[in-house]
């Protein structure tokens, strides 16, 4: 940890982490499409849903304990797929993962990770209870594809976490503006056997942007999912739905799981708040899969809502990058930890022993 004070909340963790990152890190990090509508409205929908506490129930023993997909959670907490995160720390993902694994939350890895994807899955596989996604993008070229299944799949990953709300990348006008590059010792660290795979400097564009319209593939469509699924025996997550026909048509299609997101704000501005999309998205699904949310999640009490409204778990995004900038494993274990104590609090001011007490009748939507 440096010199700082310590930080107390996820909010304060942001302000720390802004000292420490470049300008063009941090506004990669920080920012949403255009006109950053969605990234607000994600807060400001948990901040509209009221708490409706019961009383006078015994909770001297709380339990956070859960399970997504058959694995057990120290808490129902996954990080989401980020792109890049060795611009926070030089252990980026690493430091990340064995943060989670010695929380007992899961993480997700992004494709286009700083580490590669085996020595990330090395990390976990110390952890016998770990649990470990690979987020995919579908590039272009197949082969390519294939083998990054195939080498999650030989990795040890225990799903594959295919995000749908990319099929072009979303305009983040700061990082336009930042001609967003990767600097010259960072890589694509699962791509970069692959020649002309990297993220260059650009002249008026973000070279993330770039890459995405060069190299992966806008063609994607549900039919491509079988296709998918038939490169590993790895249960299937979709990531990006915001319509309940939509979550019906990826149960069909075979996935386990589905993550309710806008990508945090950063794909189609003006988007709903993914909090807002979640009741949909549940009663369509009607428990055959497990369905998960993320998108501003930055307090105990934002967790507990999302639970309210039928989320196994939640996903959260940058803060884990905060953490990461401001003191490595050890802030981005304290983020999670941070996390842990408000969700604690937050169930036993709302009479909630057990993650399973928590249903809507603790919710009051309108007004
Ligand atoms: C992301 N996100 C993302 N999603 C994904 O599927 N693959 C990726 O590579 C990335 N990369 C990425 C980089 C950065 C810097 C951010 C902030 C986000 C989206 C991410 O998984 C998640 O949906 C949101 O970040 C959740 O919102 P919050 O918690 O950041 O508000």
């Amino acid at each position: 940890m440096t010199d700082v004070p310590h930080p107390i909340n996820l909010f304060e963790y942001e302000q720390l982490a802004r000292a420490n990152l470049s300008k063009m890190a941090f506004d990669y990090y920080t920012s949403g499409a255009w006109d950053e509508i969605t990234l607000r409205d994600n807060r400001v929908a948990f901040e509209q849903i009221k708490l409706r506490p019961r009383m006078l129930v015994d909770v001297s023993h709380i339990n956070l304990s859960t399970s997504v997909l058959g694995k057990p959670l120290q808490l129902p907490l996954l990080i989401a797929p980020m792109a890049f995160q060795c611009l926070a720390h030089p252990e980026g993902e690493l430091a990340t993962a064995m943060a989670a694994a010695l929380s007992g939350v899961g993480m997700v890895l992004s494709t286009m990770s700083t580490k590669s994807l085996e020595e990330v899955a090395e990390v976990g596989s110390k952890f016998p209870t770990s649990l470990q996604w690979f987020q995919l993008y579908i590039h272009k070229d197949k082969g390519l594809t294939r083998s990054l299944v195939e080498r999650a799949n030989a990795a040890g990953y225990q799903a594959l976490c295919l995000t749908v709300d990319a099929p072009v990348l979303g305009q983040r006008e700061r990082d336009r503006r930042n001609e967003f590059a990767l600097p010259q010792n960072l890589q694509l660290a699962n791509l970069s056997t692959t020649p002309g795979l990297e993220i260059y400097h650009e002249k008026g564009e973000s070279g993330l942007f770039t890459y995405f319209s060069q190299q992966l593939n806008p063609a994607v469509t549900w039919e491509d999912l079988a296709w998918l699924q038939s490169l590993s025996p790895l249960p299937l997550v979709i990531k990006g739905i915001l319509r309940g026909d939509d979550a019906v048509r990826a149960v069909e299609s075979g996935a386990k799981a589905i993550v309710v997101s806008n990508h945090g704000g950063r794909q189609l501005d003006g988007a709903i708040a993914s909090l807002n999309a979640l009741a949909e998205i549940v009663t369509a699904v009607d428990g055959r899969v497990e369905v998960l949310l993320d998108g501003g999640i930055r307090r105990g009490t934002d967790i507990f809502k999302a639970l309210a409204i039928g989320a196994k778990a939640v996903l959260i995004g940058r803060p884990i990058l905060w953490g990461l900038a401001v003191g490595g494993q050890t802030g981005v274990s304290h983020v999670i930890s941070l996390l842990r104590d408000e969700l604690n609090v937050a169930m036993a001011l709302s009479g909630c022993p057990q993650l399973q007490d928590i249903d809507a009748t603790f919710l009051q939507l309108q007004h």
